[in-house]
């Protein structure tokens, strides 16, 4: 596929190989984002060829999708028969499934905010990286106004088209692609008094490449906060990728999800994902984290929205498998005892959660699969 083109909504696309080649965190980009893994794909690779093994596993939860980049840097490594795709931000969650639904009508009610927006810039300020000071309270007054009435209108209004579009037009103009919301749940953000142009055909782009993997594969959205997403899902052969909000760190999204402040919590997270054949985790670095995975990479992030002489943040990228390995061949593997397992595989049933693993009636189980 060239450079700068999408996928046709008709284009079938049916192997995880291909999906791979033609879809990345870039040409899927919609908007900045506080704490988006982006730049980080080589840091993604590294862990994994640390790691490995190639991953296949039933479901694969991304339990912090914030803008995906992360998704798409772990397909390149990571196949599964489902996705889930679950944040507690419910306007995030909404643009998604509005891409999934309407893409066409989504991005023409984005065009409709954006391009009146670039027609009530002044002449002389256009196309500028920061107006200058002097001509905010003037010159540049009614762009901002313009985007307080978008912001307002994104608190007020339901979860449809147009709050996806006002989302998408919001995240493009706020500060430095911080979210934040105030104890209603409103987004608070301030605007971010720049008058640059978008590339439109990017953002066209990457909404109908996203609106392509949404329904060309098993994707469920979900809108909860992780540890009540946990507590939902009893998959073993799941692959989970935690991203939570940084320890120690003033960027909490919503005060009305868990803190992740403490380094407490991250721990409780982790462990309480013990019951996954496979859990991925960033954070900052801490060692006591570290401890917990098998394999892990260190990185250095430039700090996001906050003031250039503060040193970048030391990060960690972390993986562990909890599918236990044998030291030896099982009993019934030697003696060719037909257990629950095999013979659903012989069948090619799909397996039911087996409390018990021991060799059982075959009888019984035959009875069961009739
Ligand atoms: C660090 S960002 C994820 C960035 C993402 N991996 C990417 O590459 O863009 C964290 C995300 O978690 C969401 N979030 C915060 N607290 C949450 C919670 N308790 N449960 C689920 N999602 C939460 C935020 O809304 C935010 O979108």
């Amino acid at each position: 596929m060239k450079k700068g083109t999408h996928m046709n909504r008709g284009t079938t696309m049916d192997t995880t190989a291909t999906l791979r080649n033609e879809l990345s965190a870039l040409t899927t980009k919609l908007f900045s984002y506080a704490g988006s893994k982006m730049k980080f794909k080589k840091d993604f690779d590294r862990l994994h060829q640390e790691f490995g093994k190639s991953i296949k596993v039933k479901t694969y939860v991304e339990a912090f999708a914030g803008t995906l980049a992360s998704l798409f840097h772990n397909l390149a490594h990571v196949e599964a028969k489902r996705y889930i795709i679950n944040d507690t931000n419910k306007r995030i969650i909404n643009l998604y499934q509005q891409i999934q639904a309407n893409p066409q009508e989504l991005f023409e009610k984005f065009a409709l905010l954006e391009n009146e927006f670039q027609r009530i810039i002044p002449e002389d300020l256009r196309n500028q990286r920061y107006v200058k000071e002097e001509f905010r309270d003037n010159l540049f007054k009614a762009n901002q106004d313009f985007y307080l009435e978008a912001r307002a209108y994104l608190n007020q209004c339901p979860l449809d088209t147009n709050n996806a579009a006002l989302f998408l037009f919001v995240m493009h103009h706020n500060f430095n692609g911080l979210y934040h919301e105030n104890k209603k749940g409103d987004l608070n953000v301030s605007f971010n008094w720049s008058s640059e142009m978008i590339n439109m055909d990017a953002i066209r782009r990457s909404i109908f490449n996203l609106h392509h993997f949404f329904t060309t594969h098993v994707v469920i959205f979900e809108n909860k906060d992780v540890f009540e997403l946990i507590n939902t899902l009893d998959e073993k052969e799941t692959f989970i990728y935690l991203d939570p909000p940084y320890s120690n760190s003033n960027i909490q999204y919503s005060s009305k999800a868990h803190s992740f402040n403490e380094v407490q919590t991250h721990l409780e997270l982790i462990a309480l994902c013990q019951k996954y054949d496979y859990v991925m985790y960033s954070n900052n670095y801490e060692m006591i984290l570290e401890k917990e995975f098998q394999a892990c990479v260190e990185f250095q992030r430039g700090n996001f929205g906050t003031k250039k002489s503060q040193k970048p943040t030391h990060e960690m990228l972390a993986l562990v498998c909890h599918i236990k390995t044998s030291y030896y061949t099982s009993i019934p593997a030697l003696l060719g005892i037909a257990t629950q397992e095999t013979l659903y595989m012989a069948n090619n049933l799909s397996m039911t959660p087996v409390e018990d693993t021991k060799p059982c009636s075959v009888v019984a189980l035959l009875n069961n699969a009739a």
